[in-house]
């Protein structure tokens, strides 16, 4: 590697220390695109700072506790334990499927949480900050427990609709107490509530007023936000009820038989509890991002709707309680899709399960990346706009720079790079982006950082359209010249990926791959390859394919129509299949598995789930390549082109059999539970042939 022209000797960097949390989803229902906006860019930003050289903690986990997800339980008959463990398995799988990189995903209902939660409640209670007082609340009578607003229906005291809930009416927008409902019903049962008494325990919040009114002015929040919270500072601080009386799912308040911490009581604990589990597992040290002082960084990145628990109840629990208060509070808007409210009718309440199935999540870290800015503005996802912005930008100008260059580098040079760069003025150019574009990641400006990459992608290939290598090839194929061009053309297009690596970790992963140079990191943007020998050429990324994007909104209302079961969706893999019989080694080890390349993939016509696959198995002992037709039901999971490539792993020794569209020699291995199919692939770099013992 070469420095490039605008190198100079770096001073050195003071290194962050970042811990960063993103708001803990309930554990009562699937992660949907809407969820996925803020998992994203906080996801862009962590790979960022890491790309900087920083050092990045990054921590979620499930949030579990309450009466809706104690009676999700309860419905499909299994215990709260074992539902929210189901539950938090699949979000962890979609947010891996959207690479969004935690370092742990963990569950409020954990011990470190239950300790944390107790000992921050006890430091609240001695300092005098719990009230306690009886009120009195709606109770159905025949399940003995009492209702919260959503689980009661009435008709509007006001406009006498029927069937609204018991806060407001969604007719006429008037809000009330659920007490003022005409003829209330519980919906859990359809019991007719009574009003009972119970003591509750709250958190004297109007205490922390002075506090909180400066402390959301010092620079925590975007402006917009502190001046939605100042509407609520003025108009005064409520006490904040964290009771809830048994039956309840969640941890028990300490000296208060039969009452529990209301779920966001124990909620933002977790975010601590997670990283306390994270310290333990990888030595680090806990108070240095926590106690009151600590010089590290807490960065929380949440959704608009749940500012008031971490810019108001959070900052006053962490301040009572001896902690240190965020140092950043990011939040993002809602998604519209289509520039409406997502919506289970049309198609648009799109889960993350169901987009995987269909398009490349990258595509949705794009989309997402090039309109995203640091203020909390809803962000539309358009599908036209979508396919346009992929295929024209991350296509049409990213990856059309390496392919228009490789070509003529692999083929005529035997992979080699020029030794010096012939454009160091269009290198310098590129180079000095990479301040201003790390500035506006920083910032979480990413709509920002995409156009200026953008607009340096259009630099590139314009260049190369000038320099024209496919002609100059034609006579002089192996020429210097054609060789400088096609250089440049390759260094300038892993700058690009460098400044966009954050967002697309995966294409950057295949990128380095096709280079062949170790992971990418922001600091190298100051060097050139130079003399260097790079990879074959792999399709990086495919277009959108339009049709996916229909069956995927096709695919998101049938998906209403036909609920998967609880049970089967929610209980973990070993649970729903016990591990088989035991076998001997030598049973084993009749199955020959071997690695193989899948040189070609199509549908099958007339078949739901087959695709048919050619692979490569490596050369036999007279050199001749080896391939096997395979028919594999995959195709729920795998689009055809997205598998060209691609490394598994064949049952080599298994009879043919003929099927009904023809001979499959072997079968390749998936884990699969008849819902989720997960193609196994070897670690890189296993050729074809290779026995898997
Ligand atoms: O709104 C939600 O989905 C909450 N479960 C977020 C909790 S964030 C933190 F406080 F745990
Ligand atoms: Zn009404």
């Amino acid at each position: 590697m070469q420095p490039g022209p605008c190198s100079k000797v770096s001073t050195p960097m003071h290194i962050r220390n970042i811990l960063v949390t993103n708001a803990l989803p309930f554990a009562n229902g699937p992660i949907h695109l809407g969820h996925m906006l803020g998992y994203i860019q906080a996801d862009i930003w962590v790979r960022f700072q890491r790309m900087q050289g920083h050092t990045v903690h990054y921590v979620c986990a499930d949030d579990t506790h309450g009466t809706a997800i104690m009676l999700s339980a309860e419905k499909v008959g299994i215990s709260p334990e074992q539902f929210i463990e189901g539950v938090r398995l699949e979000h962890h799988r979609d947010f891996q499927r959207f690479l969004v990189d935690f370092d742990i995903y963990h569950s409020t209902h954990s011990e470190e949480n239950r300790e944390l939660a107790t000992d921050i409640y006890l430091r609240i209670r001695t300092a005098g900050k719990i009230a306690m007082r009886k009120i009195s609340q709606l109770f159905d009578p025949e399940r003995g427990l009492f209702l919260a607003d959503r689980f009661i229906k009435g008709q509007c005291p006001k406009c006498k609709a029927e069937d609204q809930y018991g806060d407001n009416c969604e007719v006429c927008a008037s809000t009330y107490a659920a007490t003022d409902l005409i003829n209330p019903r519980s919906t859990i049962s359809g019991a007719a509530p009574v009003l009972k008494d119970s003591e509750h325990y709250f958190f004297k919040l109007p205490d922390f007023a002075d506090m909180l009114k400066e402390w959301t002015r010092s620079g925590v929040l975007a402006v917009s936000v502190a001046n939605k919270l100042s509407e609520w500072l003025q108009s005064g601080l409520q006490e904040w009820d964290i009771s809830r009386d048994a039956p309840y799912f969640g941890f028990e308040i300490p000296g208060a038989p039969g009452k529990y911490f209301y779920v966001w009581l124990d909620a933002p604990i977790g975010y601590m509890a997670s990283f306390r589990k994270l310290c333990a597992e990888k030595g680090l040290d806990f108070g240095a991002y926590w106690n009151e002082g600590a010089s590290t960084e807490l960065w929380h990145f949440i959704g608009k709707d749940i500012v008031n628990f971490h810019a108001l109840f959070w900052p006053a629990m962490l301040e009572i309680a001896g902690y240190r208060k965020p140092t950043q509070i990011s939040v993002n808007g809602f998604l519209t899709v289509n520039s409406q409210k997502m919506s289970k009718s049309r198609g648009t309440f799109i889960m993350a399960d169901t987009y995987f199935r269909h398009l490349n999540p990258e595509y949705l870290r794009y989309y997402f990346a090039a309109k995203l800015g640091q203020n909390p503005d809803d962000l539309d996802l358009n599908f036209e706009d979508f396919t346009l912005r992929v295929n024209a930008d991350l296509v049409g100008k990213v990856v059309n720079i390496a392919s228009r260059c490789a070509g003529f580098i692999n083929k005529n040079f035997d992979g080699m790079l020029s030794a010096t760069d012939s454009q160091p003025v269009l290198t310098a150019e590129f180079q000095r982006a990479a301040a201003e574009i790390a500035e506006h990641y920083d910032a979480r400006e990413y709509g920002k950082a995409m156009r200026q990459i953008m607009a340096l992608a259009d630099k590139a290939n314009a260049w190369i359209a000038e320099k024209q290598p496919w002609a100059v090839s034609k006579t002089a194929p192996q020429s210097k010249e054609v060789q400088d061009i096609c250089s440049v053309g390759i260094n300038l297009f892993r700058l690009l990926m460098i400044y966009l690596k954050p967002v697309l970790p995966q294409m950057a992963q295949q990128v380095e791959a096709f280079l062949q140079v170790p992971a990418l990191h922001w600091a190298q943007a100051s060097t050139t390859l130079g003399s260097h020998r790079i990879g074959t050429f792999i399709p990086l990324m495919t277009r959108v394919d339009p049709a996916s994007i229909t069956a995927m909104l096709d695919a998101s209302k049938s998906s209403l129509a036909v609920p998967v079961p609880a049970e089967v969706a929610l209980l973990s893999p070993l649970a729903k299949e016990p591990i088989a019989a035991e076998i001997e080694f030598p049973d084993f080890a009749k199955v020959d598995l071997r690695v193989v390349k899948i040189l070609h993939a199509e549908h099958v016509e007339g078949a739901d789930k087959l695709l048919k696959l050619t692979l490569d198995l490596g050369a036999d002992d007279k050199g001749q390549t080896v391939q096997r037709t395979v028919f594999s039901g995959i195709k729920s999971a795998y689009q055809p082109q997205d598998l060209i490539g691609k490394h598994t792993v064949l049952v080599a020794n298994l009879k043919a059999r003929k099927m009904k569209f023809g001979w499959s020699e072997g079968m390749i291995l998936a884990a699969g539970d008849g819902k989720d199919i997960f193609l196994i692939a070897p670690h890189e770099g296993a050729v074809p042939g290779t026995r898997v013992t």
